[in-house]
């Protein structure tokens, strides 16, 4: 039996964990968190994250192979191998403020291992880091005078929110980085072994340690990258009444670009994307590369563009003012089946539209608390309201922000006719039947597609 630890059991440990002792039945695994109320819910009936197929598989596994705790000193003393997955925001403070990685919870954890151990250890990264933080890492913790001796390995993670059980459960790859010590290639194949439980081998892939830090924020900037490459040409669609669906269809046909990734949106969201692009910017700036840096920040720019593009669309589409109009924005979360609301869209918009003045109500089926949480004080001035009917009743406007599959199963009839006229529509996930809802009688505003809009004899048609 192997002592498996996890430090941090937000939604990666959380969602992690649970696949891994379903998978290892003979090992122990136990999740620590600073966190009580976190690893409080953890134990109960109510998990602290929306995810799909999580309950059953943590009900499977819970007190079983699988614990949750916050005695984090006394598992790490128990434990063979641990693995951290704690946050890495964007440092908000001092040097690289709002770009490089804010590594004091890894550094801390990293002291907090090294105080409690009484034998040698495999510590795992799973959460995303600069390249070379195991560097770091590996200082501090073969620093001791106990005669301990630390393996680190990368094994970033690669699931998406919403989908994490799943990916967990057939991931396309397993990436584990390591030293290409002797020391180092066995703590490699210890945790080849722990996947291989339920990976195919063929989809483990090792790699040194740089390559796999490095791994983790390049995948996360090229499929960031295909979003804003597929929002920048869905503005020029609509100037140009292209249909940005037809076109993603006519360039994803061809292999070597692929079809996945370009869903023209409001914008890309989640806690990730632009945290790591960020980080992998500051990291190119550091090592005198500011052309390198220049590129990737511009993905970034690119995402805060259609966010605010799309808002303003709004203002200027319902004759330049909303002050004092009801907005219904559909959906908080920043895609759908999560409750994440980190870095949404939806709050971006949400912000631009109280800027303005207008009178906001927000409808999500999942989102709304941590909706509340982050809007913060604004939250103040805006109605959280679970039913979308009641949400949109007496609005001027919908705003689609979240692509839950709800929202296309709704009564768009008996919805257009509790609103204000002319009612208006802006579909920031082209989710719904658009010449359906102009039939209707809304003004449609898509994403990347020319508007539909009865406002024409008005002279309000748009270019
Ligand atoms: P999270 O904020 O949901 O969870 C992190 C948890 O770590 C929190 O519960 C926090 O209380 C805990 N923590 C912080 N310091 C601690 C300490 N010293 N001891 C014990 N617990 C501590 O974050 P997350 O979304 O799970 O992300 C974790 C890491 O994984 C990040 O580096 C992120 O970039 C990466 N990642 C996230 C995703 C994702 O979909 N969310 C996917 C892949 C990788
Ligand atoms: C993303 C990556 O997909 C994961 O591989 C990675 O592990 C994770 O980040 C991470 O490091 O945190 P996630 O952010 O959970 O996962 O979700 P995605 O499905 O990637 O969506 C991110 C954002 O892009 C969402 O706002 C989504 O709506 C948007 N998106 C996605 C689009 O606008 N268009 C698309 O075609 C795809």
């Amino acid at each position: 039996m192997t002592n498996i630890l996890c430090i941090g059991a937000g939604y990666v440990g959380g969602s992690t964990m649970p696949v891994v002792a379903s998978h290892c039945p003979e090992h122990r695994i136990v999740v620590v968190d600073i966190n009580e109320a976190r690893i409080a819910a953890w134990q109960s009936d109510q998990l602290p994250i929306y995810e799909p197929g999580l309950n059953e598989i943590v009900r499977q596994t819970r007190g079983k192979n699988l614990f949750f705790s916050t005695d984090i000193n006394r598992h790490i003393a128990e434990a063979d191998i641990i693995f951290v997955s704690v946050n890495t925001p964007t440092k908000t403070f001092g040097q690289g403020a709002g770009r490089a990685a804010d590594l004091q919870y890894w550094e801390k954890t990293a002291r907090q291992i090294l105080e409690n151990s009484t034998s040698s250890k495999i510590v795992v990264e799973k959460s995303t880091l600069p390249v070379r933080t195991a560097e770091a890492m590996e200082r501090i913790l073969n620093s001791n005078n106990k005669g301990l001796h630390f393996d680190i390995l990368s094994n970033p993670e690669f699931l998406a929110e919403g989908t994490a059980v799943s990916d967990m459960q057939n991931p396309n790859r397993v990436l584990i980085g390591g030293r290409e010590t002797e020391s180092g290639q066995k703590a490699v194949e210890r945790l080849v072994e722990i996947y291989a439980q339920w990976v195919p081998r063929d989809r483990i892939i090792t790699t040194n340690l740089w390559s796999s830090e490095l791994s983790k924020l390049v995948a996360n900037a090229f499929l960031a990258q295909r979003i804003s490459s597929i929002n920048a040409i869905s503005a020029l669609c609509e100037k140009t009444e292209a249909d940005i669906n037809e076109v993603a269809d006519a360039i994803g046909h061809d292999e070597r670009i692929g079809r996945y990734f370009l869903r023209a949106s409001v914008g890309f969201g989640g806690s990730c994307f632009k945290k790591d692009i960020l980080n992998l910017v500051y990291l190119c700036e550091n090592y005198g590369l500011p052309e390198v840096a220049r590129y990737w920040e511009q993905v970034v720019a690119m995402n805060e563009y259609q966010e605010a593009r799309f808002a303003a669309n709004m203002v200027t589409s319902m004759f330049n003012t909303i002050a004092g109009k009801r907005i219904a924005l559909f959906g908080a979360a920043f895609k759908a089946s999560t409750d994440d609301t980190r870095e949404s869209p939806a709050l971006e918009v949400c912000r631009a539209l109280l800027e303005e003045q207008a009178d906001i109500v927000i409808t999500d089926p999942h989102a709304m608390e941590n909706a509340c949480d982050d809007l913060k004080e604004l939250a103040e001035r805006v109605t959280f309201e679970i039913d979308p009917y009641v949400a949109s009743k007496n609005a001027h406007a919908i705003a689609i922000l979240t692509e839950w599959p709800q929202y296309t199963q709704l009564d768009y009839e008996r919805i257009y006719h509790s609103m204000v006229k002319p009612a208006f529509l802006f579909d920031g996930r082209n989710l719904l039947d658009h010449k359906k809802l102009y039939e209707i009688g809304f003004n449609v505003h898509p994403i990347g597609k020319p508007p539909l809009t009865h406002l024409v004899t008005y002279g309000f048609k748009q270019a």
